[in-house]
Parts: structure tokens; C-alpha cells; sequence
């Protein structure tokens, strides 16, 4: 992060944000898009050879929703994405690009024909009608193979940020492995447990609507809601076997910190927590799709409800673990969340990172007495501000108050220590490390006198 400018995020912080954002965007490419195609092309095709026009008219009205939802929200938030993944790390989003440029390349064209047959095949339905049905369900059938097609890419390179494998072991740093970042450990098992979640959760959106669009037909309801509670089920177990396979993949280290990436350090003293609230969220949605597929006319909408909720706390939950149990690293291995090289480490401390730091005015580019409470700022900003802000969301000023300098300077020389191995380590000379220490003091100074004096009082 050091030779770039840095923005600030107030309150919310860049971590939540992206998280936001980022889960909308997975919530709209596997419910609508990668799982959604392939649900309803087969409730197309289940309707054409059972000559069931309800059916392929249900299909259509629930094809409506998804359209919107692919082409609005999910089209915003994949460009958010862009925007703010190099807002947050562009040295990150740099490497990543490099490596995968000409796999992302070949994603780029596949999703303008994702979007091109997914116009195509909504927009033509009306139009062809039933007659024209067996025209139709081919544009349905191609945009369901390039909605995949772009999940099989970025998964990709998902997996190589947290098993990037030997990309770097054969002949860097002339050249990289570019196959080897490809086939990454934990690509085919994290392409597959993806693929049949999005099919099951899908099935299940679908589900959820047929209930909304059937109210005057209970027949076709119980129809659409055997079919599509079926393909849930059915999904269901290569969901399992495939999460297991892609869970052995992932380094130990990443796995000891699923706890704490799931419930945060407040709560992770409370492990059953956890796997409650997992439990509880796969149970609500197997009673769902089990009344769903054994008494269709009998699913109370607050189950259905409870269904959809569940399945988007499983999705926001998992891409959050998922995100943190690669901490500290932003490409494992390689690059740390501040991005920071590791291989640059060793040379920046013995030179100081402000050396690099170019868009920090020059005079601040070495510490002296008078400007370490501002060089400390840039250097909060350049190493910690990807995860803490200064007093909202992981509000760095919580996580030092009660310390006085010392405390804190000691504390920064221990970041990546076994109690938050979560964190890089911080990367700097001496000089630079008291610097930070003498900011982050003065962030709290008020408030530890304050504590001083509370606890005078209190004697
Ligand atoms: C990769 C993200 C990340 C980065 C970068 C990071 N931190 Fe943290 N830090 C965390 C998380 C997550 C916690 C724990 C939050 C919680 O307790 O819920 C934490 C906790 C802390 C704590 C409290 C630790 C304790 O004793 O419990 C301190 C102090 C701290 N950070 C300082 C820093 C400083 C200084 C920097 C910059 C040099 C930094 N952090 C950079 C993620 C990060």
C-alpha cells in the first residue's frame, strides 16, 4: 500500500463496506445467475415435456424476478467490487490482475455473453411464446454454460488468494507459474461445493417465489414446489462432500482461525455459537425443502421466509470466514492485507517504508521529534486502515485504550504474534514504529486520563 494514496472510509470502515457489497454480489451470481440459469432452464425443460404451460409461465414470471436482480443489483455491485477492491489494495488487485490477466480476459468476454443470452432468452420469451419453445430454452441453455464458465474463473482466483500452491517455487521472481496459480489446490473442490450450493439455493429462491406467484393455483403450486424442492435436496449432498474435500485444502493455519473469523474475538470464547447458528440456519432450511417437496400446499410463508434468511446468513457467513481465515495475508504466502510484499519485509524494516511512500507530502517522509504525531497518521493509514478505522467499525482507538506509548510501541512489534496471528506484522524501522505509537497514543491520551482519573476516584 505504500506507493499508493490512501482513502479514507469514516465509521464503516473499507472492511464492512466490501463486505456488503461483496455479499449482495455472491448472493445475486449464485441465486440468480450461475444457479438460477441452470434451475430454470430445467423448469423450462420440465414444462416442455410435460407440455405444462402453467409451468412455463411460472417459469417466466420467476425468470422476471432474477433478470432484475442479475442485471441491476448484480451487474452494480460486480462493478462496486472493482472499484473498491482497488480503492482498498491496489497493489492486491495489481498482482492478481497480472497473474490472471488473460483468464480474466476470457471472463470479461464470457459475461457479455452471459448478458447478450440472458437479454436474449428473457426478452425472446413473450415474443417466441409457446410455440416457439424449444428456440427459446437455447439461449436459457447458453447462458446458463457462461454464467458457469465466469464462476469457474474467479473461483480460481479466489482459491489462489488463499492456496496459491507452487506458482512462485519454480522460477520466480523472472517469472511466475501461471499454470500452477490456475490449478490451485482449492480450485476444483471450492468450483464445485460453489456450483451445487448456487443450484440448491436457487432451487430454493425458486421455491420462495412459486409460493408468491401461486396463490390462486394450488395445483401448479404443488407441482413447482415438488420439482424445485427436489433439486434442493438432490443438491445437497455434493454440497457437503465437495465443502469437505475444499476444507482440506486450506491451510492449517487458516483453519485455526475459523472460530474467531466467525464470531469475531468478543465471542469466540463461545465456539457453540457458531455451530448453533449453523446448524440451526441448515435445519431451518431442510424442514423448508423437506414440507416443500412432502406437503407443497402446506408450508407456512413463515417458513418460507425463514428458508430465505437462513440461506442468506449461510452466504454472508461463509464468504466473511472465508475472507478472514486468510488473514494476514491478502494472496497467502505472498502479499500481506496491507500489501505489503513478504519478501519485501526484511528490506523495509532495515529502510523504513516512508522511503516508498510517495504520496506522503516529503516532509513527513522522515521522523523527527516535532512531526512523529503526524508521520504516525500516514503510517496508520498505510498499514492499518485496510482493517481498523480510527473510531468506528474495529475503532483502532477501542483496541489501545488503557495503553500509554510504551505499551503500544511494544504491542506493534507484536501484531502477527500467536494471539492475532490475524494481523500482518507492522513493516518499519524503529523510528517509524515509535512514530506510530506516538499517534496512536495521542488518539487515546484524553480518554486514558480520564481512566486514570476514574479509577482515583473509584480508590
Ligand atoms: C488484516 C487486518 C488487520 C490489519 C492490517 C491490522 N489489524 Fe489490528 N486487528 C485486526 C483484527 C481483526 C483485530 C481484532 C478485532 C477484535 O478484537 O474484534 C485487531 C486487533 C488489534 C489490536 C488489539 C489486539 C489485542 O491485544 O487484542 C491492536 C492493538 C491492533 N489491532 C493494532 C493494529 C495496528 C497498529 C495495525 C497497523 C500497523 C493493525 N492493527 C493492522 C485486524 C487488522
Amino acid at each position: 500500500m505504500i506507493d499508493y494514496p490512501v482513502f479514507e472510509m469514516p465509521v464503516l470502515g473499507h472492511r464492512l463496506i466490501f463486505a456488503i457489497d461483496a455479499i449482495l454480489h455472491v448472493l445475486i451470481s449464485h441465486g440468480a445467475a450461475v444457479g438460477g440459469s441452470v434451475v430454470l432452464v430445467l423448469s423450462q425443460w420440465w414444462a416442455i415435456k410435460n407440455n405444462d404451460q402453467k409451468m412455463y409461465d411460472l417459469t417466466y414470471k420467476i425468470l422476471f424476478v432474477l433478470f432484475i436482480a442479475a442485471t441491476a443489483i448484480g451487474a452494480l455491485t460486480g462493478i462496486g467490487i472493482w472499484i473498491h477492491a482497488n480503492i482498498i489494495d491496489p497493489p492486491a488487485i495489481g498482482s492478481l490482475l497480472r497473474v490472471f490477466f488473460w483468464k480474466w480476459f476470457v471472463e470479461w468476454i464470457v459475461f457479455n455473453v452471459e448478458l447478450i443470452f440472458l437479454l436474449l432468452w428473457f426478452l425472446t420469451w413473450k415474443q417466441l411464446g409457446w410455440e416457439g419453445r424449444h428456440k427459446n430454452i437455447k439461449f436459457g441453455i447458453v447462458y446458463a454454460i457462461a454464467s458457469w464458465l465466469t464462476m469457474v474463473i474467479i473461483t480460481a482466483i479466489l482459491g489462489f488468494m488463499l492456496t496459491p500452491g507452487n506458482w512462485l517455487t519454480s522460477i520466480f521472481p523472472t517469472q511466475p507459474d501461471y499454470v500452477a496459480s490456475l490449478f490451485n489446490p482449492s480450485w476444483i473442490p471450492s468450483l464445485m461445493f460453489r456450483t451445487f450450493f448456487a443450484i440448491g439455493f436457487a432451487a430454493a429462491v425458486s421455491m420462495y417465489w412459486t409460493w408468491w406467484f401461486t396463490k390462486d393455483d394450488i395445483q401448479l403450486r404443488e407441482r413447482a414446489e415438488k420439482f424445485f424442492s427436489k433439486i434442493t435436496l438432490l443438491s445437497i449432498p455434493p454440497t457437503v462432500l465437495f465443502g469437505l474435500w475444499y476444507y482440506s485444502q486450506i491451510p492449517q493455519e487458516a483453519k485455526a482461525l475459523m472460530f474467531v473469523a466467525g464470531l469475531t474475538t468478543k465471542y469466540v470464547g463461545h465456539k457453540e455459537m457458531l455451530i448453533f447458528a449453523l446448524l440451526g440456519a441448515f435445519a431451518l432450511i431442510m424442514l423448508a425443502v423437506f414440507l416443500f417437496y412432502v406437503k407443497p400446499r402446506g408450508v407456512p410463508f413463515v417458513l418460507a421466509s425463514l428458508m430465505m434468511v437462513s440461506y442468506v446468513f449461510l452466504v454472508a457467513e461463509f464468504e466473511r470466514i472465508r475472507e478472514f481465515v486468510r488473514k494476514p495475508y491478502i494472496v497467502y504466502g505472498y502479499m500481506y492485507a496491507h500489501g505489503i510484499r513478504e519478501l519485501d519485509v526484511a528490506h523495509l524494516n532495515n529502510v523504513g517504508v516512508l522511503k516508498y511512500a510517495q504520496f506522503v507530502p516529503v516532509q513527513y517522509r522522515t521522523v523527527t521529534e516535532e512531526n512523529k504525531v503526524k508521520v504516525g497518521e500516514y503510517l496508520f493509514k498505510l498499514e492499518c486502515r485496510v482493517c481498523h478505522s480510527v473510531n468506528g467499525i474495529n475503532a483502532i482507538t477501542k483496541k489501545v485504550k488503557g495503553l500509554d506509548e510504551t505499551a503500544i510501541y511494544y504491542r506493534i512489534g507484536t501484531l502477527n504474534s500467536p494471539a492475532t496471528p490475524f494481523m500482518p506484522p507492522f513493516v518499519g524501522t524503529d523510528e517509524e514504529r515509535k512514530a506510530l505509537a506516538a499517534y496512536l497514543a495521542s488518539l487515546v491520551q484524553d480518554k486514558n486520563t480520564q481512566v486514570a482519573k476514574d479509577n482515583k476516584g473509584g480508590q
